[in-house]
């Protein structure tokens, strides 16, 4: 394992370590959670090379060991606890639970939630506004700040220069992105430059130079950190690596709103949550007719897939569910730009018109689409593409009305 892999998976590793302290016998079977259907279990005809194994749709990757299956389950449990202000909650917040958001048509899921970020972008360098309360703009208070500081909600910031909204994504799989090994991501980017066809994806960064891949422009190297992050943004939960309560207009909340001591959250809280993301399995996509199957095939044909890479495979792992598994996330983690019509904050090395590649993995689950949910179907969707994507926007509005009806036939079922 490489220097840079490992040092993704020591959390989940502490988090197992943490784990076998308590060996409470045999985890809770498939029966805890969503029962599987015909509809969502893979089937044989979906591209045999890739070995597919059928996931439960919201249940874990297979082959964990019983104590991983057990960390699951309390990671999911600890995703679905709903705080209140007397466990930490707020005194600014989106909601009181991730699974509150992240919850259809399982946990873990997509969700209707909006939420409003803002940035500074001055032509090159970019601002989160962390400082004075952004980059998220939380849309509740708690009754003790409401009764402080008379406000409902925290107000948009004016040195902000854009502002975003965001739909809530589904995170099922998302363990096996992070297990892709940098140098694959990277590959990416350099064949993407030479191909000289307009596509030049390229990686985001973090403040300390690691690679970026989570969150819509890619701004977070781990899930671990993206969470602390959750916990901290989207419920006002102080943990271990985020101690400190968000700022409302760069001031800290007036005193006695806040009783809770920071931090309010254990580590073990938050990499039990963690655990549970990396080892949600992905959603295994739905049998194919010989429709679908066309539609994949001009899916590649059209230049799709230089963008939403069909195949990823994730490198060696002391974790075995999550080892050289082959996967189909349809995304390259890298950013692109996607013209000035989807343009709308900076974060980190990515100006406002850069959007990471979204995973196609689990379309299906969408009823609105973007990183606003602007489009109200898959067919506007493609259409807002712009920028590096303008070429294959062309190529699918000349399609046939077959060929057109196969594509969106292969990615609603996805
Ligand atoms: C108020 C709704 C809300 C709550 C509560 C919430 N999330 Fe999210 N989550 C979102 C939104 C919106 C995004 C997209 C953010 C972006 O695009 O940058 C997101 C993104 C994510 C991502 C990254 C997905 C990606 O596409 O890279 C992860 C992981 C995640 N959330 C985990 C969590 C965890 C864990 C919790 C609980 C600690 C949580 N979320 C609570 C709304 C929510
Ligand atoms: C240059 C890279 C690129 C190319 C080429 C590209 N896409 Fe995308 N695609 C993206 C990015 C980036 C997003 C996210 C944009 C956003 O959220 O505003 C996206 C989003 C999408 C979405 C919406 C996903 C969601 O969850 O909301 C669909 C559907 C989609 N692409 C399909 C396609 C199809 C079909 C093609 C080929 C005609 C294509 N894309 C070509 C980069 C690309």
């Amino acid at each position: 394992m490489s220097q840079r892999s490992r040092a993704l998976f020591l959390p989940l590793l502490a988090v197992l370590a943490v784990g076998s302290a308590c060996e409470l016998g045999p985890p809770t079977g498939p029966a805890s959670g969503p029962a599987l259907s015909s509809t969502d279990s893979a089937s044989l005809s979906n591209p045999p090379s890739l070995g597919a194994i059928a996931h439960v749709l919201g249940g874990p990757l297979s082959l964990l060991t019983p104590r991983q299956r057990l960390l699951f389950e309390r990671g999911r449990a600890e995703f679905q606890t709903e705080f209140t202000p007397a466990t930490g909650l707020g005194p600014l917040f989106n909601n009181v639970s991730c699974a509150e958001c992240h919850e259809a048509p399982v946990v873990g899921g997509v969700g209707d939630e909006v939420e409003t970020h803002q940035a500074a972008f001055n032509g090159s360098t970019c601002d989160d506004l962390s400082a004075i309360g952004g980059p998220v703009i939380q849309d509740s208070v708690t009754p003790a700040l409401h009764t402080a500081l008379n406000i409902d909600k925290e107000a948009l910031l004016p040195e902000a220069t854009g502002t975003a909204h965001r739909t809530t994504p589904s995170v099922l799989g998302f363990g096996l992105l992070e297990a892709v090994p940098d140098a694959q991501i990277l590959a990416l980017a350099a064949f993407n430059n030479r191909k000289g066809d307009g596509i030049s994806g390229r990686p985001n960064r973090t403040a300390d130079g690691r690679l970026g891949r989570f969150g819509r422009k890619a701004q977070f190297a781990t899930l671990r950190e993206f969470n602390a992050g959750a916990f901290l943004n989207e419920m006002g939960l102080t943990s271990p690596t985020q101690p400190t309560e968000q700022l409302i207009r760069g001031q800290p909340f007036p005193t006695g709103v806040d009783p809770t001591p920071d931090p309010e959250l254990s580590q073990e809280a938050v990499d039990t949550t963690t655990a549970f993301v990396q080892l949600l399995a992905p959603p295994d996509p739905l049998p194919r007719s010989r429709v679908e199957v066309r539609g994949r095939v001009t899916f590649l044909r059209i230049g799709c897939a230089s963008c939403h890479v069909p195949v990823l495979v994730t490198g060696p792992n002391r974790v075995r569910a999550l080892s050289h598994r082959v996967f189909q996330p349809y995304t390259d983690l890298l950013l692109h730009d996607m013209g000035a019509d989807l343009a709308d904050i900076c974060l980190g090395r990515a100006k406002p018109e850069e959007f990471r590649t979204e995973p196609l993995m689990g379309l299906r689950f969408k009823t609105a689409f973007l990183h606003d949910g602007r489009a109200m179907s898959i067919d506007q969707a493609i259409q807002a593409h712009g920028g590096e994507a303008t070429a294959a926007r062309e190529r699918f509005l000349r399609l046939s009305a077959g060929q057109h009806d196969a594509l969106v036939r292969f990615l609603s079922g996805l």
